[in-house]
């Protein structure tokens, strides 16, 4: 085997791609319909610019802050993903490597690990729910998470359960029983390092939903939890009012794109809020998230805190994200595709890539602590400034 070492998260991407299977790869790219807003979520912090100096620049650079009252070592955190069979490890080995590099972690309802596992990789873990099922069941949960020791709430809700990309959509089965394995054979016998991850816990990928359970449940399947989410009767803003109340800390709403909404989210009293499209899986065409957030951190950064997740690939991403308002930004595939190229010694290395980016634009931008950055150090063309929803 090669270096398992990468340099970029492009690498890192490209690693994912030639070890997973085709379906779980797929899965794992994800985006909806033609795929614009993925890419713009990427492409539009290219068009954003830096404006460096040349001397005088600080020899030592701070990149701590906090994040819903978590120090964390950098302005990154690992944003929740429900992504099944990438690694037998799953969010284990990234809430591992998230503590190891000093960061929060995000953990998805949908996720493959139990929350009492994933707390004690990371005490500084964030849980995330949809809006599904009922009132007593959403209970349930959370008491779940509080009684695990997850220190925050993400409440994401911008799903519109959107079906169909133009590339295709992989299949994911039910259950990976006997005939789910057959079908999926010829996928797994190409990617042998993948398999042999999978051979090595004699455990057959496991597509259940462990923290959807009711207490003595079953641990739903993947696809069951889907059911359940598409019966619930949609959330109003009073429901997210009522959700943060029976949570009772640190709370944040999770895809905010309009400045109305953020205005909202702040009525609603939430802790924090991401501007967020989903990584481009929501509703195709919403512009990306770097494009959104200048508008909404200025009309509401001074209240609560502004995450951005979206497209990040780079420590320069991050960078453009706080200086055009964003507390810390959040990290999906960057962190799956190292996950996917070196378990959790490759979400370390995603992490490592992106602290040594920010480092490296710090420096060129003459500042000796991320909470110096500011509009000024950004060449912004026209496009950013747009408010979206108002
Ligand atoms: C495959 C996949 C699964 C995701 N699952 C969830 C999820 O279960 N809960 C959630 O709040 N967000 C989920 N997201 C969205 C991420 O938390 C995040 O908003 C998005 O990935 C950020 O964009 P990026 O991947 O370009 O970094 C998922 C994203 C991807 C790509």
């Amino acid at each position: 085997m090669g270096n398992p070492w990468f340099e970029t998260v492009a690498e890192a991407q490209r690693r994912a791609k030639k070890r997973l299977p085709k379906s779980v790869y797929a899965a794992l790219l994800a985006g909806s319909e033609r795929g614009l807003t993925v890419e713009d979520n990427v492409g539009a912090f290219g068009e954003l610019g830096f404006a460096p100096h040349v001397a005088g620049l600080p020899p030592e650079r701070d990149l701590a802050t906090t994040v819903m009252g978590q120090s964390i070592s950098l302005p990154v955190v690992i944003s929740p993903t429900g992504v099944q069979a990438v690694h037998p490890d799953g969010e284990v080995a990234v809430a591992r490597a998230a503590a190891a590099r000093g960061t929060a972690m995000g953990l998805s309802s949908f996720a493959s690990k139990p929350i009492e596992e994933v707390v004690a990789a990371n005490p500084q873990t964030f849980f995330q729910v949809y809006w599904v099922g009922t009132k007593d069941r959403m209970i349930q949960r959370m008491d779940r998470a509080r009684a695990a020791g997850a220190v925050g709430l993400i409440a994401t809700l911008d799903w519109s359960f959107s079906m169909g990309r133009d590339w295709g959509s992989p299949v994911i089965p039910e259950k990976m029983d006997l005939k789910a394995m057959i079908k999926v054979a010829p996928e797994g016998i190409v990617r042998p390092r993948w398999l042999l991850e999978y051979a090595k816990t004699k455990r057959l990928p496991d597509l259940t939903t462990p923290n959807l359970a009711a207490p003595g449940e079953d641990p739903p399947t993947f696809f069951g939890a889907y059911g359940e989410w598409m019966q619930t009767p949609l959330p109003t803003w009073g429901d997210v009012a009522w959700l943060r109340e029976q949570w009772g800390g640190p709370f944040m709403l999770k895809g905010v794109s309009r400045v109305d909404d953020a205005k909202r989210a702040v009525d609603a009293g939430v802790t924090a809020i991401s501007v967020s499209n989903h990584g481009g899986n929501n509703l195709d065409t919403t512009p990306a998230t770097i494009r959104a957030l200048p508008a909404v951190a200025q009309a509401i950064g001074g209240q609560i805190e502004v995450l951005l997740d979206g497209g990040v690939r780079r420590g320069s991403d991050v960078v453009k994200a706080v200086a055009l308002g964003a507390r810390a930004v959040m990290i999906g595939r960057a962190y799956l595709w190292g996950l996917a190229a070196n378990g959790q010694a490759g979400v370390e290395n995603v992490l490592d890539i992106l602290r040594g980016g920010i480092d490296s634009a710090l420096l060129g931008l003459g500042h000796s602590s991320i909470h110096d950055l500011s509009p000024g150090d950004i060449v912004v063309p026209p496009g950013f400034e747009r408010r979206l929803g108002e």
